[in-house]
């Protein structure tokens, strides 16, 4: 059967139905394609492209040019895929106006679904301005690795009651600012369950347990592309990096031996005066 981009209500639907579906990240056009010719429903041209495609150590230094740049072929190449674009660091926190108007920027430049921002309560009114002037939000709430240094580095959030109920709250507040799902980033499977049971959102889970709406991965994380770090909750399905150096590998060396331009990959018709001897 022929895929189907998702809708806006369809996330709703799902999550009343049970449904079950699943997100990755793209960053670019091939990769997209990939997806979009893959069953997976949701694409992320997430902030982590700043680590990934320009090898940077975090995500603080992407910029909203950078973003836009990055979403563009994703569009392009998975047009049966909803796609969300991140907002990146310093992109909202300014203020309303600013973020609303960076917010306009990244969905009508770049063409996505929707724009991702990480953050709670505390973004509930900008949530709901980016709304009014007609765009869709995604929030983002547990690690926000924007900010990861003020939350302890990368570890799990909501280890606590406190916290757990924290995240609880953040989560109420950003559904009723209009959000229309949720990614929740390393925390306790128990609480992402409850978190899942408190609103009637879909709860997009990386790093929370089995007990969500939706499955998050990067897509280079899950394929075994980008190196030896591997967060405990990435399941490796491939190891496409180890492929690609073998692959390579092998083309040097068929390109020392002369095995490679054979016949089949070479231009042979006879040019007069050019004859090979
Ligand atoms: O930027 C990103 O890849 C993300 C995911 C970790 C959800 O925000």
């Amino acid at each position: 059967m022929a895929k189907k981009k998702m809708t806006l209500p369809d996330f709703k639907r799902y999550k009343e139905e049970g449904r079950i579906f699943s997100y990755v990240t793209a960053y670019d056009y091939t990769m997209a394609s990939i997806v979009n010719e893959s069953d997976v429903e949701v694409i992320l041209v997430g902030d982590s492209l700043g680590m990934i495609m320009l090898g940077y150590d975090e995500t603080v230094g992407v910029t909203m040019d950078d973003m836009i740049h990055h979403i563009k072929p994703v569009v392009k190449g998975a047009p049966d895929t909803f796609v969300a674009g991140d907002m990146p660091f310093g992109s909202y926190e300014i203020g309303i106006e600013k973020a609303v108007e960076n917010a306009i920027r990244i969905y009508k430049e770049g063409g996505c679904d929707c724009v991702k921002l990480e953050g709670g309560e505390e973004f509930a009114e900008t949530i709901e301005a980016i709304i009014k002037a007609g765009v869709p939000v995604m929030g983002h709430i547990g690690l926000t690795p924007q900010t990861a240094g003020s939350l302890g580095g990368f570890k799990v959030q909501g280890g606590t009651t406190e916290g757990a109920r924290k995240l609880i709250e953040d989560a109420r507040r950003i559904e009723e600012a209009g959000a229309f799902s949720l990614v929740v980033e390393c925390v306790p499977s128990g609480v992402a369950k409850a978190l899942k049971d408190a609103v009637s959102i879909p709860i997009l889970g990386i790093g929370a347990g089995p007990h969500v709406d939706c499955q998050v991965l990067v897509t280079q994380d899950l394929l075994g592309m980008y190196g030896d770090f591997k967060p405990k909750f990435v399941k490796q399905y491939a190891n496409i990096r180890g492929q690609m150096v073998e692959a390579l590998n092998q083309f040097r060396e068929e390109s020392i031996s002369g095995e490679f331009p054979s016949d089949e990959y070479s231009f042979n018709m006879r040019v007069e005066g050019f004859e090979i001897e």
